[in-house]
């Protein structure tokens, strides 16, 4: 795994290809935008990318459904134009990770289409059930996305479980023949110089022996039976054995429902670790349970807990992946900030998370302080778990509260085009775009936003570089202040050389503020602020600062 741990010193930047830049006028994301976009992710400050997946895919579920794992898709430039895109982020000193998504593939793949005619070898590379004699289906789990986890396969004349879609049947990772397959396939990348992936929810590869129904919790779908299933741990350290040790790469694991004290199993750097680092969810959870459709008012002491919590536990022993956007969650300006002090939000939540210890990750249009999108119609969502909570998840509630509940929750909220600039289709494409544009891009877009010195953009280039001057952000201790306010979220970071002081407003108003007490303010440089004029003791909605002390 990672030499040197390369991957401590960066910033990540996530690309959802489809929506990032189109470069050939199809409408779709694609790699030629992304290479015309190399140096403007590197002005970020960004030394690395996550791509979701580019791989073929019919795309059920935007390519994390996947029909050819050793292949780009056409649609995203293919392989030629994967290879520039990785050469020329080389050659800016980035790394590139990948999206491994091992957990189910398409049916569409060729181990599917033969595993259902039992063609051998990919008879058993799936998990099948026959019929129970009492026609219930083989277990009580439900899919995370639509209806149960079972669906019946006429040609095979068996059900196939799947955690995902319909169409994204799970892989039977017990069979040594599909973790054979698993490895092959990072082989290839890697040997062709991507440094790592991000396995897409790896935590439920191994599923329980005999797949006994969820008699505790049925209600939670399953997820409790199948998330760290039994040979878990013993697959990842194979995977680690067979090929991760023996490339200088990263491996990040996205791990739903994860706790501080469970993540040490995998990634305790004492002991062995099975991963570089996890992708956590509950700094998601603090205006949500679970999922984001069960959506509750923001609970900013919920949010520093867990970050605290975080920050803590994993202290010197493991590492933490921070980031608080991806492609499946709603927009947090939209959510833990506000969207009328857009601007301020954005930077204060920028300042939030940026300044703790861990490798921070920032999605695209996150930068620019992207917000929800709010369609007028239900028909407009394209994403499969959007619309199934939709159409076919009953409620007695009305058609707009329902419609409602999916601007707060849907995933495509953050899925709409990047807003380049004030062009038609806000500079995302000169064709029609695959998806809905937000209309806000007059008001939010990058062109504009270069120009303005003050502009989210660049207090985000701006926070990225002095993260990565100071050596207490790197390596310091974490401290909180002000755990019971639910106004303010106050850290500091400390080294033997250095300390700052992190200050973010969460409210809407101005509040009486005090410096915690054993910090003199007059010693004091401010070296981050997104407000001009600073009050010693007062802060505006949504102010965010940065102090810092030599020592
Ligand atoms: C997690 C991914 O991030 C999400 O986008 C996807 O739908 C599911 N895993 C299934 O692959």
């Amino acid at each position: 795994m990672a030499i040197n741990n390369w991957y401590k010193d960066r910033v990540f930047y996530q690309i959802w290809p489809r929506s990032f830049k189109d470069g050939n006028g199809d409408g779709m994301g694609d790699l030629y935008g992304v290479y015309e976009k190399l140096d403007y992710i590197k002005s970020l400050g960004c030394d690395g990318i996550w791509f979701s997946p580019l791989y073929p895919s019919p795309g059920v579920d935007c390519g994390y459904d996947i029909s050819d794992y050793m292949d780009i898709a056409e649609e995203f430039g293919g392989m030629e134009a994967f290879k520039k895109v990785l050469d020329g982020a080389h050659e800016r000193g980035m790394k590139v990770i990948m999206d491994l998504v091992v957990n189910h593939t398409s049916d569409q793949h060729e181990w599917f289409q033969k595993s259902r005619q039992r063609i051998e070898p990919y008879t058993d590379y799936y998990i099948w059930r026959p019929a129970k004699p009492n026609g219930k289906l083989p277990n009580n789990w439900d899919s995370l996305f639509e209806g149960k986890a079972w669906t019946w396969d006429d040609v095979r004349g068996e059900y196939y479980m799947h955690l995902f879609a319909i169409q994204q049947p799970d892989l039977n990772m017990d069979n040594p023949l599909v973790r054979e397959e698993v490895k092959k396939i990072l082989r290839y990348w890697l040997d062709m110089g991507v440094d790592g992936f991000r396995e897409d929810v790896i935590t439920f590869i191994s599923k329980p022996e005999g797949l006994p129904d969820d008699k505790l919790m049925p209600a939670s779908k399953g997820i409790f039976m199948f998330n760290h299933g039994p040979h878990l741990h013993e697959y990842l350290e194979e995977f680690k054995r067979d090929v991760f040790s023996k490339y200088d790469c990263m491996v990040l694991a996205e791990a739903p429902l994860v706790t501080p004290k469970k993540a040490l199993e995998y990634i305790d750097e004492a002991n062995n670790p099975v991963l570089d680092m996890m992708i956590q969810f509950a700094t998601q959870e603090a205006d949500s349970f679970m999922t984001d459709y069960i959506h509750m008012p923001f609970n900013l002491r919920k949010l520093k807990k867990t970050y605290t919590k975080w920050q803590e536990q994993l202290d010197g022993k493991g590492w933490n992946m921070l980031y608080i956007e991806n492609h499946d969650h709603p927009r947090m300006v939209s959510r833990y900030g506000s969207e009328k002090f857009q601007k301020e939000s954005a930077k204060m939540l920028a300042v939030s998370y940026l300044f703790q210890k861990g490798t921070p990750f920032i999605y695209q249009g996150q930068e620019i302080g992207m917000t929800n999108w709010y369609p007028s119609d239900p028909e407009m969502y394209e994403d499969v778990q959007t619309r199934w909570q939709y159409f076919n998840v009953a409620t007695n509630k009305s058609p707009e509260k329902r419609l409602q509940r999916l601007w707060h929750g849907s995933r495509d909220s953050a899925r709409t085009p990047v807003q380049w600039s004030d062009e038609e289709n806000a500079g995302f494409t000169t064709g029609t775009p695959w998806f809905y544009v937000n209309e806000n891009y007059l008001q939010i877009n990058v062109t504009q936003q270069e120009t303005d010195e003050n502009s989210v953009l660049n207090f985000y280039r701006q926070a990225v570089q002095l993260r990565k001057q100071l050596s207490c952000v790197r390596n310091g201790n974490y401290k909180e202040y002000g755990k019971l306010s639910s106004s303010f979220y106050t850290y500091s970071r400390e080294d033997e050389k250095e300390k700052i002081l992190v200050v973010c407003s969460f409210i809407g108003n101005a509040k009486k503020w005090n410096m915690p007490a054993g910090f003199d303010i007059s010693k004091a440089e401010l070296i981050l602020a997104n407000y001009e004029n600073t009050d010693d003791t007062l802060l505006q909605p949504y102010e965010t600062r940065v102090y810092y002390w030599k020592k």
